[in-house]
């Protein structure tokens, strides 16, 4: 079955990398509209060998297209996914809009595809470090069930989208010429620095993208008891985002059975072997789409539990790669 297919956000992180991910797992369409703001009108991506000119958002912009992705933030996707499922399309949304709406499927397709069974009109993709999360932890919590997750994480400056990454870039050239920078994208400068908020604090003291590992990991793991306590911390690295998970088991765990556990995961790489010095890196991890995970250790605070590390790559296993999972899946 062939299809046309838009990407709003294509000059985005995460766009760019929906249009190369689409080609590259040859996804049956025939056609491709690319939206973007007017500001970058007239620059154009190459899919399929073919030039294609970025278009402006606007009134029936989405009529004839079957799969809409979006990914240009909360606002844009509250304003255009409603147009884009009223002019025929099926959304995939990839910004935290609709993640939480109890008719919209919140989805990582190695783990909760059968809420897609119903053919939904909108499909939410999780939070970037809420999926690599899930995607290290879902076997365990299968088998032995996850009662608290202690997370801290280590996300790249391209998580805030591809400005924050030139960013990233401009603040170290600065500060290796040792030269003054102001940051503009980020809250602070990221140069040889770590931000330990990501996105807005609440009235608790954590911060939204805290909330949204706890309350995102609940709905796609159907698991409304599991508490997931949470510290996000921006760090001055390219692409991955990497974390250190301590898990509180319902039933006890040895490290080899989690090895076990673990090595047989859809879409999850193991990467653990303290006597080669082995354990998953974002320099390595860059550009692939597994999560990895090592590191694996017995819980030294929960009796029973374990101690994990895991790199994803949030654009692609993060973000991109999960939402063409999911059109794979509809098809
Ligand atoms: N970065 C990640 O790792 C990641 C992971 C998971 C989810 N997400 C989510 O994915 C979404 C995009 O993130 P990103 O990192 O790709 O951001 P980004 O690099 O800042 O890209 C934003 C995109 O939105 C477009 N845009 C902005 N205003 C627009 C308008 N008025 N009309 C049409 N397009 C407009 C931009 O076009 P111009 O270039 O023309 O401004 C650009 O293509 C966000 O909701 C984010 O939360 C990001």
């Amino acid at each position: 079955m062939s299809r046309r297919l838009g990407i709003v956000g294509a000059t985005g992180a995460v766009g760019k990398e929906l249009l190369g991910i689409l080609e590259e797992r040859e996804f049956p369409c025939e056609e491709v509209r690319l939206y973007a703001s007017a500001a970058s009108l007239g620059k154009t991506a190459v899919f399929r060998g073919q030039e294609l000119k970025m278009q402006e958002l606007g009134p029936n912009c989405f009529a004839g297209l079957d799969t809409a992705f979006f990914s240009a933030g909360g606002e844009l996707s509250r304003e255009y996914v409603p147009q884009a499922v009223e002019q025929g399309a099926v959304a995939i949304d990839n910004s935290s809009a609709f993640r939480l709406d109890p008719e919209v499927p919140l989805v990582v397709p190695e783990w909760n595809a059968e809420t897609l069974a119903a053919q939904p009109r909108i499909v939410a993709n999780p939070n970037c470090s809420t999926i690599i999360m899930v995607m290290a932890i879902a076997a365990l919590h299968r088998e032995l069930g996850i009662r608290r997750v202690n997370a801290v994480t280590y996300q790249a400056a391209s998580g805030a989208g591809q400005r924050a990454l030139e960013e990233l870039r401009a603040a170290s050239r600065a500060a290796l010429a040792g030269e003054a920078f102001e940051a503009k994208v980020l809250s602070h400068d990221i140069a040889f620095n770590l931000l330990a908020r990501i996105d807005r604090f609440g009235a608790d003291g954590y911060t939204g993208e805290e909330d949204k590992m706890l309350n995102e990991t609940r709905k796609i793991l159907a698991s409304p008891e599991m508490q997931v306590e949470a510290t996000c911390v921006r760090v001055p690295v390219e692409r991955c985002h990497s974390m250190s998970l301590s898990l509180d088991l319902s039933s006890p765990c040895s490290v080899p059975r989690a090895r076990e556990l673990l090595s047989s995961a859809p879409g999850l790489l193991l990467q653990d072997s303290p006597e080669d010095d082995l354990y998953p890196q974002p320099a390595d991890r860059a550009g692939t789409d597994a999560v990895a995970v090592g590191r694996i250790r017995e819980s030294r605070c929960y009796p029973g539990g374990l101690v994990l590390w895991a790199v994803g790559d949030q654009l692609r296993k993060g973000a991109a790669l999960n939402a063409v999972q999911i059109a794979e899946e509809l098809l």
